[in-house]
Parts: structure tokens; C-alpha cells; sequence
């Protein structure tokens, strides 16, 4: 019995399985890690996209965002086969949530294309996803917090809108959490009561460095949850999983759903 296999025997015996996901998952789709070689961080300084200089530079902040957006969230990418997995995984009732570090919306996109499935048993549901630092389709009014369509206020910018203002007057932000800024608490805590409550917790092509998120295996362990971990590169949690699987996510997670529903 590999790896895959005995994992998805602790799936099939779960009463809740919780997937938490990082930008290895979009990878696949061509969106780009944050860290290694080519990572967005290696050719970006984090700073230029701090809450901080939000406030200092909004124009500055803006004209940069641009280029990140351009560079990131182009609107071209599409779900992969590791977000189809885990979507059929939700429909097929063997998933209760994503909890995702991603901001690319493509968890939501490949659960809605799930959306009006029905499994053999007519079960139709879809998993939460829960998108722990926002998502990057969309903007808020730093001033009425009203959320808006990011493309137009994005395109704003890109033709000198900087920084590109709400009707009500306030700047706009991207709709994600910037450095610097916390995680609404309502969110955060959410997340930390499914880890909790789950019996399998999987993480997915996250190098889980970044706090708080990264904190979700090991309190999920602490609460008798085996746990999952598919992903390229070595984590600082892999001590504490069951199941270490060093694969491609397209490659794993299909037939991890396929082992699943056998
Ligand atoms: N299959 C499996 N794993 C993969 C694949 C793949 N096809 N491609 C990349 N990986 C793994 C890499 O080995 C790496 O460990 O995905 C991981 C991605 O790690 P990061 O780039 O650090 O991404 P993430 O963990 O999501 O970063 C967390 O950092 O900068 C912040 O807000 C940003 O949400 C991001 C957070």
C-alpha cells in the first residue's frame, strides 16, 4: 500500500476531511509561486505591497499593483486538475472545506464548474471555500468597504487612475490581505475551528512558512487529525504528517479522489 492509498483509507473512514492549499495548486494553471526559483518574490519586493505603503504612497502602491496583477492574476489562468479533484471531492461529499492562501479565485471557479453536479446518489454539494488572504478578482474602498469587480478599477490604473478612487471619494485596495495587514479575525478563526474539527486534514503546495495559516496542520494534529502533505519541496511540517507525498498536484490529487471513490 503507498502513500496515496493510505490516505485516501483515512478519508474514506473521516467523518470530515479539510484541504488547505497554497500556490503550489495553481501552478499548474501558470500561476506563479511565490517562492523558489522563479518565484514572484524573486523578481518583486514584498514591501512595494505592504499595507503601510498603501497608506504612505497609494499612487506608488498603485502603479506597482499593476504590474503585479498583470504579472499574477492575468485573467487567463484556468482550474487544473488538482482543483477539479478537490472539487469533485466536495460534491462526492468526502471533503467539508478548502481553506486556501491563494487569492487567484480558482478554487471557486472549479467548485462552481462542479456546482450543479450530482454524485450516483444525488448528493449535490459543493466544498466551502474559505480564501484565508482574499482574492485578487476583486477590490475594496478603503473608506465604505465597498467591494467591487477588480478588472475595470485594474484597467483605471493601468491608464493613470493612481490611485483609483471609489464614487464615495475613499482609495481603493486590492480585496486581498497585504503585508501588514491581520487576517480578519472571523476568517482566521473559522479556519482554526475546521482544523479542529477534522479527522483529515490535507496540505497542499503550500511551503506552509507563512503564519497564521501554517499553523493549521500542526493544530489539527494536536486534535487527533491525521495529516496530509503533497508538495514538491520539504515543509516545516512534515514531522508531523502521516502522509508525506514529494508529487505533482495534478498527479496526486486525481487519483487520490479516484482512491477515494473506489
Ligand atoms: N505540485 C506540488 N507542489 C508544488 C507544485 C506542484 N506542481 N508547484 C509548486 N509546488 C510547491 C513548492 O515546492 C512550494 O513548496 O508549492 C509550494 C509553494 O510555496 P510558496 O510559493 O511559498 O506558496 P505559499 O505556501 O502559498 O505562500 C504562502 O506567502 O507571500 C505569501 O501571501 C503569499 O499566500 C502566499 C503565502
Amino acid at each position: 500500500m503507498d502513500d496515496l492509498e493510505r490516505l485516501a483509507d483515512e478519508i474514506r473512514d473521516a467523518e470530515t476531511v479539510v484541504a488547505f492549499t497554497g500556490a503550489g495548486i495553481s501552478a499548474p494553471s501558470g500561476v506563479p509561486t511565490f517562492r523558489g526559483d522563479d518565484g514572484v518574490w524573486e523578481r518583486f519586493d514584498e514591501g512595494q505591497f505592504a499595507y503601510g505603503r498603501l497608506q504612505r504612497d497609494p499612487a506608488g502602491f498603485w502603479a506597482d499593483r499593476v504590474d503585479l496583477q498583470r504579472e499574477l492574476f492575468d485573467g487567463e489562468f484556468e482550474p487544473n486538475a488538482a482543483h477539479e479533484a478537490l472539487a469533485a471531492m466536495g460534491r462526492d461529499g468526502d471533503l467539508e472545506a478548502i481553506l486556501t492562501q491563494n487569492t487567484d479565485g480558482l478554487h471557486g471557479e472549479a467548485a462552481e464548474a462542479v456546482r450543479d453536479g450530482e454524485t450516483d446518489d444525488g448528493h449535490a454539494g459543493e466544498p466551502t471555500v474559505l480564501e484565508l488572504h482574499g482574492n485578487s478578482q476583486r477590490v475594496r474602498c478603503t473608506d465604505c468597504g465597498k467591494r467591487r469587480n477588480g478588472e475595470p478599477i485594474f484597467e483605471r490604473a493601468a491608464e493613470g487612475e493612481l490611485p483609483p478612487t471609489c464614487d464615495c471619494g475613499g482609495v481603493f485596495k486590492p480585496d486581498v490581505v497585504l503585508f501588514g495587514e491581520q487576517l480578519p479575525g472571523a476568517v482566521i478563526q473559522r479556519a482554526r475551528s475546521l482544523a479542529r474539527e477534522s479527522d483529515v486534514f490535507l496540505a497542499i503546495g503550500s511551503s506552509l512558512v507563512v503564519e497564521p495559516a501554517a499553523s493549521l496542520p500542526r493544530l489539527a494534529a494536536s486534535t487527533g487529525a491525521t495529516v496530509g502533505i503533497v508538495n514538491l519541496g520539504s515543509t516545516p511540517r512534515d514531522d508531523i504528517a502521516a502522509v508525506v507525498s514529494r508529487a505533482d498536484v495534478t498527479d496526486a490529487l486525481p487519483r487520490l479522489r479516484a482512491l477515494v471513490a473506489e
